[in-house]
């Protein structure tokens, strides 16, 4: 790909964020190329052959324009775990990875289960500016699993918590998973739940099943996924409440799933991009960059959950960026963390397992990365892109009056992944030396730039 334009010296505007920006020759969703004004935090007009005497003007000819990526499961350590990432350095790999915003996992040390905790992460992201930092609430006190945390407190703070989760573990007591949906349900919040019962999982350390067999390793069922699934579909549909399933990882979680939507309970659902492309064959090497919770699985599975994605069974896709510092992930297997990292990878990998495969177009990975995520997690209209409506249909979200948070990516382009350049502080992916389709140009958010030509601005 040639250089951009140059756009080393661009205009900010008078610091108010109301530069103006001319996209030359953009596709937005895939469609025939157009230009694109932004005008401060709003799209002001969509059409061929724009002028805009005075705008920066970035060339443009050929991105693919999506609507800034919105993940609902970002683990950014900060506070406590600075050592593996940190809010700033978290949001500017979600921003070099197309992100306008990052809901941030409440499993760090303190746990964010408290109106301090998540106002902290909150104002940290606020400072970084990169993308926007909606924290995730713990739900219950410590994620220990006994009592309710703070929720009304949370969700009244300036941090607005909508989505609460104990992920990293599960809510398995019913009574109080059934608590926190009644809960939530007021002010319209969501569980989102990490469904892994722990008895069945005690010691398990990679996925049940013939490969785990064959190296002696622990396994992790499916059914204890399933089992919780269910289970908490059916306390949704009792008390009508919003829940929200994390990284669903088999075949029978999507028919689970499929099950409970036909009913019409307010059950969603996300799947990572690890989960859509790799499987349990790759703990055959012991390399602990593999582990991950929920584990890899098989092919089948794989099958089953691009299906279940292409088909709106499973709403969207969440990265569950995990960053582990080395002292935590380079060791043997059994003592590693779980987890890999996730943002600067997750549309590449979203568009070689379903783009490229033809089981979604863009328009539909739209919906899949930015728009139904949004929806989940409670954005506030004109916050990212969406459709007004609140429907699947993404046409409008690029068009004239919509949010300027756009997303530049070049389809074309092919890029190995090399973990030393990572904005990340941490280099566990899976995907080191692997060349991935599509990249990243330019991120913007309510119109200002945050990364130009693939870089941090
Ligand atoms: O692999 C994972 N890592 N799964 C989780 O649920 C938690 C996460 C983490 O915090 O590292
Ligand atoms: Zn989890």
């Amino acid at each position: 790909m040639t250089q951009r334009a140059n756009v080393a010296a661009f205009d900010p505007g008078n610091g108010n964020g109301n530069a103006r920006w001319l996209l030359r020759g953009v596709r937005p969703l895939g469609a025939a190329a157009v230009d694109m004004l932004l005008a401060g935090p709003v799209i002001v007009e969509v059409g061929p052959g724009l002028s805009a005497p005075g705008a920066n003007v970035l060339d443009a000819d050929g991105l693919i324009a999506l609507p800034g990526l919105v993940d609902l499961h970002t683990h950014l350590r900060e506070p406590g775990r600075e050592d593996a990432e940190t809010v700033a350095s978290g949001t500017r790999a979600a921003a070099l990875g197309g992100f306008t915003t990052v809901f941030a996992m409440a499993n760090t040390e303190p746990v964010a289960d408290t109106a301090g905790v998540v106002e902290q992460v909150w104002r940290l992201g606020q400072a970084a500016g990169h993308c926007d930092v909606c924290p995730v609430g713990a739900v219950t006190e410590g994620l220990r699993g006994a009592r309710l945390a703070e929720l009304g407190a949370m969700a009244s703070s300036a941090a607005a918590v909508r989505v609460f989760s104990d992920d990293g573990n599960c809510v398995s007591d019913a009574v109080l998973m059934r608590r926190a949906l009644e809960y939530v349900k007021a002010f319209d919040g969501v569980i989102a739940q990490h469904a892994q019962e722990p008895r069945l999982t005690e010691g398990a350390q990679m996925n049940e099943g013939a490969v785990s067999a064959r190296l002696g390793l622990p396994g992790w069922p499916a059914a204890a996924e399933e089992a919780v699934i269910a289970r908490d579909a059916l306390l949704a549909g009792h008390v009508g409440s919003r829940l929200h399933v994390c990284h669903v990882s088999t075949a029978g979680s999507v028919e689970i799933l499929r099950w409970a939507k036909s009913k019409g309970w307010r059950v969603t659902a996300e799947v990572t991009p690890h989960h859509l492309l790799l499987t349990d064959e790759l703990a055959t090497s012991y390399d602990p960059v593999y582990k991950v919770n929920p584990p890899l699985r098989t092919a089948t599975d794989v099958e089953a959950l691009r299906a279940g994605l292409a088909d709106g069974t499973i709403d969207c896709i969440a990265t569950d960026h995990a960053p582990h510092a080395p002292q935590d992930k380079e060791t043997e297997w059994a003592a590693a963390r779980p987890g890999m990292l996730g943002l600067e990878t997750a549309l590449s990998i979203a568009i070689m397992t379903m783009v490229e495969t033809g089981l979604l177009d863009w328009a539909g990975l739209a919906d899949r990365m930015a728009g139904t995520p949004a929806r989940i997690g409670g954005l506030p209209a004109g916050h990212s892109p969406r459709s007004t409506d609140g429907s699947r249909d993404m046409a409008g979200v690029l068009s004239a009056g919509a949010a300027a948070n756009v997303v530049l990516v070049d389809p074309a382009a092919r890029w190995t992944v090399d973990p030393a350049a990572f904005a990340s502080r941490s280099r566990n992916t899976p995907y080191a030396g692997r060349k991935l389709p599509g990249r990243v140009q330019a991120t913007f958010l309510r119109g200002r730039p945050t990364v130009l030509d693939g870089k941090i601005v």
